[in-house]
């Protein structure tokens, strides 16, 4: 067996045969052994016994009758179990989907991907008939999802695994987001996204309620410890950044007060002197870098961000405050974000970029 498709259902009988009709044609066209495995929450619209009957034109179709609405992540792993393929496919019931993006898919698997995912939000993904109101959510929810994954799409719910990636990994079997559990505590290095057009189911209803945005927002909390890399340097980055204004000031005072200087000759010092305490706990704690790995290159690119976002603070100060009418605390307030903004992007991806 090549993939075992895992299709999870409740009340699709105006959808089920069609599909299944569209899946083995499209196993046939490319010469993939597939079986399907339906998972059926003994949907009252008979579901279940409209695929029952089905059985006997596709063979290797088979059916799990469960008792009632179970939810829809614990019938699709209730279907791995059954999954006799080393390859695990997802898709939805209702035609949402694309057949047709099976075998390309399939084809990224034996490609070497460990994960490949049917994606609407990569270049030429596209959802047809969803309202603002459910787009704006869609969106709002794989927002949320960005301190854990670089995937675009961890929402969708069409997608093909190996195996062997999610063995004995702890998925909880709550809400919708199947995918994203995977994506996070399953074992797949490589993880490739093909673009999908997703379109709104034409027939039946949607399944998805306010349990299922509960149960998303609940599992994010417990995902904290997921995070992803970028999470922790930007914190970092935030900490030492603000030590920097400590040490810019207290300098500034110093000299000042203490040698004599001139304010705005103290004024460069202690921006070279922070910018350059700056650079080191950034290089060793946030981006842990060894203290002589090209130190000096690293420095003058450190150095040219932290005076370009210098030259963005002065300019936003002076822009706000002068053509908005702005108080010109408010002004540096903003500038100052933008300055923090600036100097974690430079810094992360040119002067601590990672190949
Ligand atoms: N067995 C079972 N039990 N199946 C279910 C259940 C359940 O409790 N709830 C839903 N399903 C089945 C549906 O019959 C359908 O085949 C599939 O799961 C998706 O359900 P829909 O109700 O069509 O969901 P949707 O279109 O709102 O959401 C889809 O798109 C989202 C992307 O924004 C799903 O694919 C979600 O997983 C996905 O996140
Ligand atoms: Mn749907």
């Amino acid at each position: 067996m090549d993939l075992s498709l895992i299709i999870p259902t409740y009340n699709e009988k105006e959808n089920i045969q069609n599909l299944l009709d569209l899946i083995y044609s499209e196993f046939k066209k490319y010469k993939i052994r597939g079986e399907v495995i339906i998972v059926d929450d003994n949907s009252p619209d008979k579901t279940g016994e409209i695929v029952e009957s089905l059985k006997n034109k596709y063979p290797s179709l088979q059916i799990i009758h469960r008792t009632g609405k179970l939810g829809l992540s614990s019938a699709v792993l209730e279907g791995f179990k059954l999954a006799k393929s080393d390859v695990l496919g997802v898709m939805d019931a209702d035609l949402s989907h694309p057949v047709e993006k099976i075998n390309s898919l399939y084809q990224e698997i034996k490609n070497g991907a460990d994960l490949a995912i049917g994606s609407r939000y990569i270049k030429e993904g596209k959802i047809k008939g969803w309202g603002l109101r459910r787009k704006l959510m869609s969106k709002f929810a794989t927002l949320l999802a960005i301190p854990f994954t670089s995937v675009k799409d961890p929402m969708t719910g069409f997608f093909l695994v190996k195996k062997e990636c999610i063995k004995d990994k702890p998925l909880n079997p709550r809400g919708f987001k199947i995918l994203l559990e995977i994506i996070l505590k399953g074992d797949c290095k490589k993880i490739k996204e093909v673009p999908i057009t997703f379109t709104n189911r034409i027939k039946g209803k949607s399944k998805a309620g306010f349990s299922e945005i509960f149960y998303y927002l609940k599992n994010l909390l417990g995902y904290w410890k997921y995070r992803r890399k970028i999470i922790d340097e930007f914190f970092k980055f935030g900490i030492v950044g603000t030590l920097g204004a400590i040490i810019n000031l207290g300098v500034l005072y110093a000299l000042t007060e203490f040698a004599g200087l001139y304010y705005i000759l103290s004024a460069v010092f202690a921006f070279i002197i922070a910018v350059t305490s700056n650079f080191f706990l950034n290089k060793i704690w946030t981006f842990k870098e060894k203290v002589k790995h090209k130190t000096a290159k690293k420095y003058v690119q450190f150095f040219s961000v932290a005076l370009f976002a210098l030259g963005v603070n002065l300019a936003i100060l002076y822009s706000l405050t002068e053509f908005i009418g702005l108080w010109y605390m408010f002004s540096e307030l903003i500038a100052k974000v933008m300055v923090f903004l600036i100097n974690f992007a430079g810094n992360k991806l040119w002067t601590f970029k990672r190949k």
